[in-house]
Parts: C-alpha cells; sequence; structure tokens
C-alpha cells in the first residue's frame, strides 16, 4: 500500500531512523528524505561506524533535526534533564533501522546496552522495522540467521534484503542488498497508515452506453456518458479495491490504474463482464446496457428512400441475470434508470435479477441523472427498504454505494 493521493500521508507521525556503519548507509539519505517529504518528523540516529559512512549534515537539513551520535553528553533531547535514549521510544510512531548492520542485529537480539542506538532499543516498542545489509556470505551465516529468527519471535519486522551485485564487482551477486527506500516506506505505511476498506477485494464495474450495429454507421444507442460507473471505479480504486472497468463507447479517458477494457455492443459487454466476473468480488452493472437490438445488421449503408421503414428489434441477453446464476455469496448490484414508478419497478428487477441491492434514478425532467454530473438516487435492498439520497455529485453517490458494499464485506469478516 502506499500513501494513494495524500500528498502528506505520514504527517503527525515521529520516525526515528536509525543508521548504522554499512557501505549502504548513504540509501538512507533517501529514505530520511522520502520520510521528510511525505510530511513525517524524523529523529536521525548515526551509530559511531555509520559516521565513517556518511556525514550528519545530509539528515540534519533533510529533516530540520540534528542527527544523534552519541550517548554522553547528552544529545537531542528538548528539555533539560530528559533522557533521549528513553523518551525517543515514548515518542516514535515508528522505529526503523537502515542499513542494519550484522552488528547492530547482534547486539539488538543480545540486549546490548553500550552506545546510544543499542539502549534506546531496548526500549523500543515492537514491531521495530529492520532493513538488513550485508555481504551474502555474513547474511547466510548462521550467527546473523539465528539473531534474525530471534528478532522476528519478538515481533520484530526484518525485511528480507534484496538479491543483487554486491558493493564490489568481484564479489559477484547474493543475496544481501539493503531493501531499497521505497519497499522501506511501504512496510511504514502498512504499519501506521490506515488499511484502506477496500484493500484485497477485486470489483468489476460496467459504465457507458452499447451500440447495436444497424448498417454500416448507424446503431441504436442512449444517451448515458459513462461518468457514473467512471466515478465507482476512481473511488473503488482510491479506497485499495483491484478494479476491472468494462466501458461502452464513452469519452471519458481510461482512469490511471483501474483495468479497462472497451467494448461496442451488448454482446461485447456481456462476453468482458462474464469473463471478469469470475475473478471479481463484487460486481456494480453502471452501463446502460440496450434491452433491444437490430435484428438483422446491414454491411452497407442503407440508401435513403422517400417512404418509412421498419426495424425489427430482438431482445439482447440479461447480463446482470446470467451473472447472478454463479453469483454465489459474492455481492452483484446495479442500477435502475426509470422516467415513472421508480421504486416499484426498481424492485421488482432487484427481486427478478437476485442483486443484493440496487440504485435507482430518475432519468427524465430536470433531475435526469443521464449525462449529468449529479444524480438523486435511492438505495433499495433486498427488504425493499429504500434509502433517498439527496442530489450527489457521481463521485459522491460513487462513495455511498461502496459503502454499503463495504459494510456487507464487514460483516462477513
Ligand atoms: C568498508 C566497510 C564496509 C562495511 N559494510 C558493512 C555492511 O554492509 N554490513 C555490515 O553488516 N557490516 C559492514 N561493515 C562492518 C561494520 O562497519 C562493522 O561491523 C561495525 O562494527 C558496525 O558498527 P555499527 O553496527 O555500530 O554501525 C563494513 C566495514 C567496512 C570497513
Amino acid at each position: 500500500m502506499t500513501g494513494g493521493n495524500d500528498p502528506a500521508p505520514l504527517a503527525g507521525k515521529f520516525i526515528v531512523l536509525a543508521v548504522t556503519g554499512g557501505i549502504s548507509s548513504y540509501k538512507s539519505i533517501d529514505l530520511a528524505r522520502q520520510l521528510a517529504l511525505e510530511g513525517a518528523e524524523v529523529q536521525t540516529i548515526l551509530t559511531q561506524n555509520a559516521l565513517q559512512f556518511v556525514r550528519p549534515l545530509p539528515f540534519q537539513i533533510l529533516t530540520g533535526r540534528t542527527p544523534i551520535e552519541r550517548m554522553f553528553p547528552i544529545e537531542g533531547g528538548k528539555h533539560p534533564g530528559e533522557m533521549p535514549h528513553i523518551s525517543l521510544t515514548h515518542q516514535a510512531d515508528q522505529t526503523v533501522i537502515a542499513p542494519a548492520t550484522a552488528d547492530s542485529i547482534a547486539k539488538f537480539a543480545r540486549g546490548d546496552g553500550d552506545d546510544f542506538l543499542s539502549t534506546l532499543l531496548l526500549s523500543a516498542k515492537a514491531p521495530v522495522i529492520i532493513a538488513p545489509a550485508m555481504n551474502p556470505r555474513m547474511w547466510s551465516s548462521p550467527a546473523v540467521q539465528d539473531n534474525i529468527r530471534l528478532l522476528r519471535s519478538r515481533g520484530h519486522l526484518v525485511i528480507e534484503p534484496g538479491v543483487g551485485r554486491m558493493a564490489r564487482p568481484e564479489e559477484g551477486e547474493g543475496r544481501g542488498r539493503m531493501p531499497e527506500p521505497a519497499e522501506i516506506l511501504t512496510e511504514i505505511h502498512r504499519l501506521l497508515l490506515p488499511r484502506p476498506d477496500l484493500a484485497g477485494y477485486r470489483l468489476v464495474i460496467s459504465a457507458g452506453p452499447t451500440r447495436e450495429r444497424w448498417d454500416a454507421v448507424r446503431y441504436l444507442s442512449n444517451r448515458s456518458s459513462g461518468k457514473m460507473g467512471y466515478a465507482i471505479a476512481i473511488t473503488a480504486l482510491a479506497r485499495g479495491a483491484k478494479v476491472t472497468l468494462v466501458s461502452g463507447p464513452s469519452s471519458l479517458p481510461d482512469p490511471a490504474g483501474v483495468n479497462t477494457i472497451r467494448v461496442e455492443s451488448a454482446e461485447e459487454m456481456r462476453i468482458a463482464m462474464l469473463d471478469a466476473w469470475k475473478n471479481a468480488d463484487a460486481a456494480i452493472m453502471a452501463a446502460a446496457v440496450a434491452d433491444y437490438r437490430p435484428s438483422k445488421t446491414i454491411d452497407e449503408k442503407k440508401k435513403k428512400n422517400s417512404g418509412p421503414i421498419t426495424i425489427e428489434l430482438e431482445p439482447t441477453v440479461d447480463i446482470l441475470v446470467e451473472m447472478g446464476n454463479s453469483k454465489g455469496s459474492r455481492i452483484l448490484t446495479g442500477f435502475a434508470a426509470e422516467t415513472d414508478n421508480l421504486i416499484e419497478n426498481a424492485l421488482e428487477k432487484l427481486r427478478r435479477k437476485g442483486l443484493d441491492f440496487i440504485v435507482a434514478n430518475i432519468v427524465a425532467g430536470n433531475e435526469d441523472a443521464m449525462g449529468a454530473n449529479a444524480s438523486r438516487a435511492i438505495i433499495i435492498d433486498e427488504s425493499g427498504t429504500a434509502e433517498e439520497l439527496p442530489l450527489l455529485e457521481k463521485s459522491q453517490l460513487a462513495g455511498k454505494i461502496l459503502d454499503r458494499i463495504a459494510k456487507m464485506w464487514q460483516k462477513d469478516t
């Protein structure tokens, strides 16, 4: 998980970043920079041996705090009498050791208290995030592996070091590279940020109109813009879901991060939806799928005659009914766009199609939802209970629909 669109997801979080003496200590400057950019307050600790590899100045400038380098004289406290090796662990939302040398790991496992960092770790809250970095032969040594096991058994989070070229080319490749700052940041997010409510769920959403071809240039369609389905897809993505959007012809761009499948006819939408439904936890049918299509299509352009013509229409296959056949305990919901008898018509549709709930909206008059940016909807569930919503932006309505789905999943867990 990442911080999403929030520019400062770690605002208000206090992070203790301990840097120990290894060749990859320089990477921690970038980690400090990213943490500060995300709004975190960062207190760096540099071991005496880390000072052989990096200078305090970049950390000081990037974090706005002077790094602590030693136990005595007392550094880093704000008040007289403060003991930073204890007070910092009270304040810290997260303690991170990056890179963690074999030596610092051994000291932590043993419970040493002979320098500032080891003493601070004695009172640090688990999980401390440990990002080891060392030569592969050091990493695979029984002593290091025993220490790692011990620290994990105490609830600390040891990120597996990466595989790659070692500091010196003649050392070849192996496991021991410091995990990248982005990976460490992801773990910090995972521990500190609230998990979005739709994380881990797969949603399939349909949107837009369909086009039912009649001749080489003409088709039957409707006024749907796709705005409702796209708004649901974008909102679901922001709430952590994995989203597939099956879209009929729409001028809206493919939303970044959403698996968008473009289709044209009701039949193409049916095939794409049934395929996506196989691997989904919920489906929301927001597309205005044609109920009828021309029985016959003409390859060439129909010439104009003076007299009237008749186009025979045949019904299309009902996608929701077919999806309902393999529903199981998954959530299936759709929209009812009606010009009259909104609640009765929507309830009849919900029962006939076996939906969990239905979103009904009026598509006539001055509150016509089709193509508009806002919609006044009524959400009706299986029991017939109707929740009347005020006129809402489609992104707000998307939020209300997803709240219902999230609540149903919360009940199941
Ligand atoms: C050039 C050089 C590079 C080193 N790189 C690492 C390393 O990547 N990982 C490691 O565990 N130790 C490394 N060491 C050894 C540590 O610096 C040494 O164990 C030291 O005592 C660690 O102190 P600290 O854990 O208090 O920072 C390196 C030593 C030298 C001379």
